[in-house]
Formats: C-alpha cells, sequence, structure tokens
C-alpha cells in the first residue's frame, strides 16, 4: 500500500482502490456515460499520485468514448513519484492491463518540472498533462477549463491546502459551464469550500457502504427556478 511519510496518509482505499475509484471519481461526475457523446473531454485532478486513477479513466475512455474523440486529462502534484516507485504501487494491480505498463515506459527518467505525454491507443488519444508543484500555484497558470474534476488530495486533516477555500475557488474557475466534481470526501468544511465557490454540493453514499462522498456540479449551470429558458 503505497504511503506518504510527508503527509501520514495512504495514497487510495486500502480496501479496494480501484473499485473506489470506479465509484467515487467515475460514477461521481456521471461517467463514463458523459464520454459516450464527446469529441473531446477535459478532466482535471487534484493529485496524481501512482496515477490509478488515470489509468481507469483511460481504460474507461477506451470502452465508451466515439473513435477519433479526444480525452486531456490535467493532473497536478507536488510531490512526482521516481518510475520505480509508480512501477511498485501499480504492480499491486496485475489485472490494470497494458496501460500502466504504458504510463510506465513513458515515464520521464528525471523529474524535474510538469509531464507531457500523449497516448493514442484504439484511435481514441488521451493527453496526459501533470502541472508539477503547489497545485494552487500551478492552477493559477493553467490554461483549460474542465468537464470534471477530481478532488483527490490526502485527507482534509492530513492536507488542509488541498481543500482550501482559495483552492476550491480556482478549481471552479477552470471548470466549464455544466462541469462536475467528485470526491471521497464529505468533511462540512470542504464542502462549505465547494460551496461558497458555486458548486451545488451533494452527500452521497460512499463506496461499499463506507463513509460519504461528496459530488456536484458547477451551481451557475443550473437552471434557475421559474426560469423561462428561450425556446427554438
Ligand atoms: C491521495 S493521493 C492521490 C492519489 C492519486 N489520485 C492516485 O490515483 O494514485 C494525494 C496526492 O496529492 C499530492 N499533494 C498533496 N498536497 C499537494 C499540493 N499542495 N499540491 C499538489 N499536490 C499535492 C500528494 O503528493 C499525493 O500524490
Amino acid at each position: 500500500m503505497p504511503y506518504s511519510e510527508e503527509f501520514g496518509d495512504f495514497y487510495y482505499s486500502k480496501a479496494d482502490g480501484r473499485a473506489e475509484c470506479r465509484h467515487v471519481f467515475l460514477a461521481g461526475n456521471g461517467l463514463p456515460e458523459r464520454f459516450a457523446g464527446a469529441r473531446h473531454f477535459v478532466i482535471g485532478e487534484l493529485g496524481f499520485g501512482t496515477g490509478l486513477n488515470f489509468i481507469e479513466t483511460w481504460a474507461a475512455w477506451e470502452a465508451a468514448a466515439a473513435e477519433g474523440a479526444r480525452l486531456e486529462f490535467h493532473s497536478f502534484e507536488l510531490r512526482l513519484l521516481e518510475r520505480g516507485d509508480m512501477d511498485r504501487a501499480l504492480a499491486a494491480w496485475p489485472d490494470l492491463g497494458p496501460r500502466a505498463a504504458q504510463l510506465v515506459a513513458a515515464w520521464p527518467d528525471r523529474l524535474g518540472g510538469d509531464v507531457h505525454i500523449e497516448f493514442a491507443n484504439k484511435n481514441r488519444p488521451v493527453s496526459l498533462h501533470i502541472h508539477a508543484g503547489f497545485a494552487l500555484e500551478q492552477l493559477a497558470r493553467a490554461g483549460f477549463s474542465a468537464d470534471a474534476w477530481y478532488l483527490d488530495g490526502f485527507s482534509p486533516a492530513r492536507n488542509p491546502d488541498m481543500w482550501s477555500a482559495g483552492l476550491m475557488r480556482a478549481v471552479a474557475e477552470r471548470t466549464c459551464p455544466g462541469g462536475t466534481f467528485a470526491t471521497y470526501s464529505a468533511a462540512g468544511w470542504v464542502r462549505r469550500n465547494l460551496q461558497a465557490a458555486g458548486f451545488a454540493v451533494e452527500k452521497r453514499p460512499g463506496h461499499a457502504g463506507k463513509r460519504d462522498m461528496s459530488a456536484g456540479i458547477l451551481a451557475s449551470a443550473l437552471p434557475v427556478p421559474g426560469q423561462v429558458l428561450p425556446s427554438g
């Protein structure tokens, strides 16, 4: 189980990180269903870690997206793992398939800045951009707008910077109209920061009957009650 000494926390659920990823981050954002009609889909993630969420998403994209459609995956990471550590962490999931080996093979030998890798399996291309450094600083410079966000810092009590009001505002500013977020956390102050940033926040059941999780949509994209929408 990959564990961070710096933050005193595990990288993913001790029970079943893959199933939890699909439940919290994919289903929490209405994925893979939303992939089906998209020509171009953008995901933002706070915390790349071992790349497990990325690999699950990439597999779901290849299974659900139309031919020729492109996935752009932007992740923010303060401590990029060395290739050997990533390889060891992903080896815990032998049935992840060839994508884990592809990610490890394409991973830079020397880490020293942002990472950009293009994958082109099955004519459903995937661009991976990892913005290296503190998420708040890097997000201020980022030039994309995400359809869906995975908020996956370490636990809010141990890693409060990854859930701050300022960072949640920066996330909202880089979310498309109708864009969504999902996170395993249901901490009250995290939910309040997301609401203050402009998201309508919903508490949902966590994975396998465990703790609650949160998911939501940028509130400005919700119809105002009583609003008459233009016809035609
Ligand atoms: C729970 S792990 C992410 C797990 C990951 N999504 C995966 O699939 O393995 C949280 C990650 O957030 C990163 N992190 C913590 N504080 C950060 C910050 N202020 N800015 C950017 N990344 C940060 C940690 O280094 C760690 O890799």
